[in-house]
């Protein structure tokens, strides 16, 4: 998910309820000029009124549970991860999607408010939806409109944290849910929101796992699982959804989903490796654009990491983080972690 192009202010009036960061660069030439160099990386997945369906519609697929469980498990535990937060916090959440799991956090931080302020006025709860995907910030935005909130949608990209940051209240809990941390490069990701939180800032996000990293029948259970719910049919029209968009054939191309082992600072790691593999010559048509494949060619597609649990911890505390919750499920395959800023 690495989106590339300069972000500008499109309109920020301090009262507008939603503002828009955008890249000076369309989807769709930013389509076009991934797919020029063979590459279609996942932000690209998400854009667009189809992007937000597929989404949408993905997210309930019982193929694919794998940010269904993480809200399950935060609907599970979400009192004993805001005993940790202070009632004053912004609440922030990057790559909101729906905006649900945000809901369940506020409804508790809400009631914990409540109950701490009885004495005095409470304060109000300020939430900041940020997605790629305008639509997607509308029904985040709307998701909360019942709760007392004073809620601000920015539509922009990760990648821009230090613009985004300049409109947030702080302190903050800075969340991203629904596996997206997976989505990226662990140091990458870590140090980007190590750079851009302040102290007294909170970090939470989940992330789905592999229970193990050896070589038993457990593990080669789980990576058959795992393989299992990247290849279901739902997972792969979400992935292949651009380039029929544009105009070719499911027969013109292949999906094809491995994992594969990479190599870090802490080891070696579990990764997925998307591809889409052209099998016949045929074109992509963005209105006067044309990208030509030929037969044999292939396209780099995102990827996901898949963590053990005691990989994750390795990474918040190589890049500075301590741990201050940390909900491991019973069988070790989704996790939620509440870090700070070490001092
Ligand atoms: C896997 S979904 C998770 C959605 C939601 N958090 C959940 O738990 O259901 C990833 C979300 O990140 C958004 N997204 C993708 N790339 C992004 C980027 N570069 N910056 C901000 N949001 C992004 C997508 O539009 C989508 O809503």
């Amino acid at each position: 998910m690495n989106s590339t192009g300069k972000a500008i202010l499109k309109q920020a009036p301090e009262q507008e309820e939603k503002i828009i960061t955008i890249s000076d660069k369309s989807p769709e030439e930013k389509l076009y000029e991934s797919l020029e160099k063979y590459e279609l990386p996942d932000y690209l997945l998400y854009t667009g009124s189809g992007g937000a369906n597929n989404w949408l519609k993905l997210d309930e697929s019982k193929t694919f549970p794998v940010a269904r469980q993480l809200k399950v498990m935060l609907e599970e535990n979400v009192a004993s991860i805001v005993r940790f937060i202070p009632a004053c916090m912004s609440l922030v959440s990057i790559g909101v999607g729906s905006g649900e799991k945000e809901r369940i956090l506020l409804e508790e931080l809400i009631k914990k408010n409540q109950t701490e302020k009885q004495a005095f006025e409470p304060v109000s709860i300020r939430y900041y939806p940020v997605d790629i995907n305008s639509r997607l910030v509308d029904l985040a935005l709307e998701k909360v409109k019942d709760l007392p909130v004073e809620r601000k949608g920015i539509v922009g990209s990760i990648e821009d944290m230090q613009l985004l940051k300049k409109h947030w209240h702080l302190p903050v809990l800075f969340c991203i849910l629904g596996n997206t941390f997976c989505n990226y490069e662990p140091e990458f990701i870590l140090r980007l929101v190590h750079e851009n939180l302040e102290q007294g800032d909170l970090f939470f996000f989940d992330a789905n796992l592999l229970p193990t990293q050896d070589s038993g029948e457990e593990t080669q259970a789980a990576r058959k699982s795992i393989l299992g719910t990247y290849a279901s049919r739902e997972n792969v029209l979400f992935n292949i959804y651009p380039l029929l968009q544009y105009g070719m054939a499911p027969e013109d191309f292949d999906f094809e989903i491995l994992l594969a082992q990479v190599d870090s600072r802490i080891g070696a790691l579990c990764r997925t490796r998307k591809s889409l593999n052209i099998l016949k010559d045929a074109e992509i048509r963005m209105g006067a654009k044309v990208v030509g494949f030929k037969e044999g060619d292939i396209i780099r597609m995102g990827f996901t990491y898949k963590y053990t649990y005691d990989q994750v911890l390795a990474f918040l505390d190589i890049c500075g983080f301590d741990v201050l919750k940390a909900l491991l499920s019973e069988d070790r395959t989704n996790v939620m972690i509440l870090a700070k800023k070490r001092i």
